[in-house]
This record gives C-alpha cells, sequence and structure tokens, in this order.
C-alpha cells in the first residue's frame, strides 16, 4: 500500500488542468530506484484530447529513460479510466494505489485490473 504516494497525488492534483470537467486528478508513481514522476490531468477544448493524471505521470518517467518492470508503485486521487488501466499493464506496475468509490484507499497490481489483458500475440 502506497499511502505516502496518494498523499502526492492529492497534492499534485491542485495543478490539474481541467476547465471543462472540474474534476482534478493528481498522480504519483514511484520508480524501482526510488524517483518519484508527478501528473495531472490536462484537458482540452477538443474533449477527446484530453489526458488522464496517470498517463502524463508515466510519460514523465518514460521520458527519463524508464521502462517496463522500472515501475514500482502508482498512487492516483480516482478509480483509473480503463485506457490507464491497459497503460498501468503496459509498464507492469506492481501497486496501484487510488482512492475506490467506496471512499477506501485499496492497492491492486495492474494485472488484477485489467483481466485476460491484450498482449500482441508473440
Ligand atoms: N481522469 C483521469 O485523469 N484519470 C482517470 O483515470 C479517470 C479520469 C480525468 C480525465 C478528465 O480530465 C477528468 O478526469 C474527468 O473525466
Amino acid at each position: 500500500m502506497s499511502d505516502d504516494l496518494y498523499e502526492r497525488a492529492v497534492a499534485i492534483s491542485q495543478r490539474a488542468y481541467a476547465p471543462y470537467s472540474n474534476y482534478l486528478v493528481g498522480a504519483a508513481v514511484r520508480t524501482r530506484d526510488g524517483r518519484v514522476f508527478e501528473g495531472v490531468n490536462v484537458e482540452n477544448a477538443a474533449y477527446p484530447l484530453g489526458v488522464c493524471a496517470e498517463k502524463s505521470a508515466i510519460v514523465k518517467a518514460v521520458s527519463e529513460g524508464y521502462r517496463p518492470g522500472d515501475i514500482a508503485a502508482i498512487g492516483i486521487t480516482a478509480s483509473p479510466c480503463g485506457g490507464c488501466r491497459q497503460w498501468l499493464y503496459e509498464f507492469r506496475v506492481d501497486e496501484v494505489t487510488f482512492l475506490s468509490s467506496t471512499g477506501d484507499l485499496v492497492t491492486y497490481s495492474a494485472g488484477a485490473l485489467l483481466p485476460d489483458t491484450w498482449d500482441l500475440p508473440a
């Protein structure tokens, strides 16, 4: 359970750019070597072009050189959407902690959040 990452996510959510939904989301990932990258949702007047907080946090880590298997945990202020679950699975995040719909802080592996996952055929 990554409560500290969840707290980082709550703090960074204030920087979200969400003028259309007014729903501020924050995320914070921790790499296996101990670095933390934060992200927020960034919306756009062309609605489908908006980016979720989880993706913006993962993109930051990837642009610093991290790859699938390098991200140990993520804290998110919301239950991850289906697309973000696929992203979390792509990077094989072990611990995904978020505030569930029931108001509890819960932790799952990325695989548990997306059963029978799509992978490219070998
Ligand atoms: N959102 C996220 O940032 N992450 C999720 O997993 C769920 C949804 C954002 C997208 C949009 O900017 C706002 O929340 C409302 O859907």
